[in-house]
């Protein structure tokens, strides 16, 4: 299969050097889901927003699965890829820091997110990870960040749709692969809070100036 190109939306900060948000949306959103999130951590960085290329009944996501939190992890595979040969075409075109990308993913979202943290160890300088699992059932032991990029992750301890066991598998490998993980676990289920926003702004602030 050829690589897509993605449906996105880009704002430029104008601001030279900047960071850029990646913000990846959950199943059944689109690149217009996060963009009012984005407002909260300012407005010093440029945006992109991207639209998975898969559709689930009409619902668009980031890759394929077999069944709630059951991954088609050869197509994870394949539209990581697809993702990060994307934006690296893209950074040249629209001009931002293919070096300096925080992405910002919520539910399928930060899945595809963990993917890339694990299979491409120095393409995103930052995460920020809301309702994210373990994304392949084995992960390859000998990936590693050279960086100790900050990754912030929170999951909710009544959230129905994901084991905590795939949680805390998750937890391991990215500490394992060298990343400094900054690991919340609140009192909610998948729905995003007031309280998940306020800490990754907190721990945006903090790790990007
Ligand atoms: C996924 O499929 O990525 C997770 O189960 C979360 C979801 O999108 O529902």
């Amino acid at each position: 299969m050829n690589y897509q190109p993605l449906k996105y939306i880009y704002q430029s900060s104008a601001i030279p050097d900047a960071y850029t948000l990646l913000l990846l949306h959950g199943t059944g959103g689109d690149e217009n889901d996060l963009l009012p999130l984005a407002k909260h951590f300012g407005n010093n960085f440029n945006v992109l927003s991207l639209r998975g290329n898969v559709s689930e009944a009409g619902m668009p996501r980031f890759f394929k699965r077999l069944g709630m939190g059951v991954f088609d992890e050869q197509d994870l595979k394949f539209r990581t890829e697809e993702m990060v040969a994307f934006i690296t075409q893209l950074a040249e075109q629209e001009n931002f820091d293919i070096k300096k990308i925080v992405a910002l993913g919520y539910s399928n979202g930060a899945n595809i997110a963990g993917s890339a943290l694990l299979t491409h160890p120095d393409f995103l300088a930052g995460a920020i990870l809301y309702r994210p699992m373990q994304p392949f059932k084995v992960v390859d032991k000998n990936i590693k960040n050279t960086n100790n990029v900050p990754v912030f992750m929170s999951n909710g301890k009544s959230d129905p749709t994901i084991n905590p066991a795939d949680t805390a598998k998750l937890v391991t490998s990215l500490t394992n692969a060298g990343y400094n993980l900054s690991n919340h676990l609140l009192p909610v289920g998948h729905q995003l809070v007031q309280q998940d926003i306020q800490l990754s702004v907190e721990w945006y602030k903090k790790n990007f100036k």
